[in-house]
């Protein structure tokens, strides 16, 4: 056993503040509200469900993660957010029609209480929306001196302790760290000068980071992933980490994907299509938005299955990712996956996939875990790349230079000892030679 490091209690409020306030961000709040009535149990969400291994395992040891690290308590959590639709998160939520009627009702007093701050917002980054609800300012500075009095007043009127800021605004366009990107110092000059290379994320997480505040980015946008956003993590002591929650067919592959590598099961081709209908799939309409996604989704086989080490297994893999735009689907995806795959003297078989998913559903608890583990890596004294939480998303932030690790089960492994590790518990290797010598 090592020594456990210093982690910091969890006392008091804790305010999650949301850029977008849409079908995953009022999903996640209505969860939350749902679990405390006792009207639902929170299904899907590590920190409130999952349990962790400690010591051997003759010794029994196996306490829920809640108890294990000192996260806060959801009776502790208060929500706020940012949108250009000035929708309340009721009215949002039932617009975004993932949850039913009769379980919102409920809990209608409490969601029309959170109303959207004016967003930051430039329809040069996201093209297929246009909302008024927007913040006005000279520069790009004032704008994010404006999103820093929003946390501020926000922390001191629901007396807070603390705050963490997760992104579930729509998907950016694809973009690419320039030179405004390249250090703390160029980013700031570019937002005094209104430099156009820097999107309105960076604007909310600039304000987040500066004020000592985690940022978890659950879209594929740059965002955090720059030079300059990540010396400011560094230089105020925050962790960040990111990108685009792991829901739905991304979350099938990193499944499926290490298990047929386990077996050393060739696999020729990989065709996935998703139909959807929600604000977020009219967004992904756009084909710039839609390349952030597909660059995000495109990764996870590639470092997965080593086609470099595994030639002949995986070095002729057709890989193809489509998002399609169709309204009568609504926020219930349906994901289609064609797998080719090849196993003895190379004869092929095929796996279809039809998962009929509900994305909001499956990125809700991820929003809270995020939320949650952040908030305890701030206490923890942690700052820069959460590297423990690849876990949660698609296309996992990581240290410059270094390949992310796509496979859950990694993932997962690599979570626990992460709190493992903090707590001064032994490592889990799964071993196990011990349990059979003499
Ligand atoms: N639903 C999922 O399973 C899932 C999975 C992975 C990633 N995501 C990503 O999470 C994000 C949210 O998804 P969603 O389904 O809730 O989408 P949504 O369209 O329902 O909600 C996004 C909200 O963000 C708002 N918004 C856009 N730009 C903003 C800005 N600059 N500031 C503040 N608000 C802004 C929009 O008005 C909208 O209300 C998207 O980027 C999506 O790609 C979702």
């Amino acid at each position: 056993m090592g020594q456990p490091i210093t982690i910091k209690p969890a006392g008091g409020r804790l305010g999650i503040l949301t850029p977008g306030m849409g079908a995953v961000a009022t999903t996640f709040y209505a969860g939350v509200f749902a679990v405390r009535q006792e009207r639902a149990m929170p299904f899907g969400s590590l920190t409130q469900m999952g349990r962790i291994r400690l010591g051997k395992r003759t010794e029994g040891r196996n306490p829920l993660i809640a108890d294990f690290v000192p996260l806060a308590n959801l009776n502790e959590l208060v929500f706020g957010g940012w949108d250009p639709f000035p929708d309340n998160a009721f009215e949002a939520a039932a617009k975004a029609g993932v949850l039913a009627a009769k379980d919102l009702l409920p809990l209608r007093e409490e969601l029309e209480a959170i109303r959207p701050m004016p967003a930051v917002f430039d329809r040069g980054y996201v093209r297929n929306l246009d909302g008024d609800n927007v913040k006005g300012g000279e520069t790009k500075m004032d704008l994010a001196r404006q999103l820093m009095e929003d946390m501020q007043r926000f922390k001191s009127d629901q007396n807070c302790e603390r705050l963490a800021v997760v992104w579930c605004g729509s998907t950016e366009v694809y973009t690419q760290p320039k030179d405004v990107h390249m250090s703390l110092e160029q980013f700031e000059r570019g937002l005094r000068n209104n430099d156009p290379d820097i999107a309105p994320s960076q604007i909310y997480a600039y304000a987040a980071l500066t004020l000592g505040i985690p940022f978890a980015n659950g879209a594929p946008n740059l965002t955090v992933e720059t030079p300059a956003l990540l010396e400011l993590a560094h230089q105020n002591s925050v962790p960040v980490c990111g990108k685009d929650f792991k829901t739905g067919q991304t979350l099938m592959k990193t499944i499926l994907a290490p298990g047929l590598k386990a077996r050393m099961l060739g696999i020729r081709g990989w065709f996935s299509t998703n139909i959807l209908g929600n604000r977020d799939g009219e967004v992904l309409d756009d084909p710039d938005s839609f390349r952030s996604k597909e660059v995000s989704k495109l990764g996870v086989l590639e470092t997965i299955l080593q086609p470099e080490q595994n030639p002949e297994l995986y070095g002729d893999l057709y890989h193809k990712v489509r998002i399609n735009y169709y309204p009568p689907h609504g926020d219930n995806k349906e994901g289609w996956d064609n797998i080719d795959i090849f196993g003895w003297l190379g004869y092929p078989m095929q796996i279809k996939v039809d998962f009929l998913c509900r994305d909001s559903i499956l990125a809700a608890p991820i929003a809270l875990d995020l939320a949650l583990f952040m908030d305890l890596a701030k206490r923890a004294g942690q700052r820069g790349v959460q590297e423990w939480l690849s876990f949660y998303f698609k296309s996992p932030q990581t240290a410059p230079g270094l390949y992310p690790e796509h496979d859950l089960f990694i993932q997962q492994t690599k979570l626990k000892n992460t709190l493992r590790h903090w707590m001064g518990e032994e490592l889990i290797t799964h071993y196990g030679g011990e349990y059979y010598e003499e």
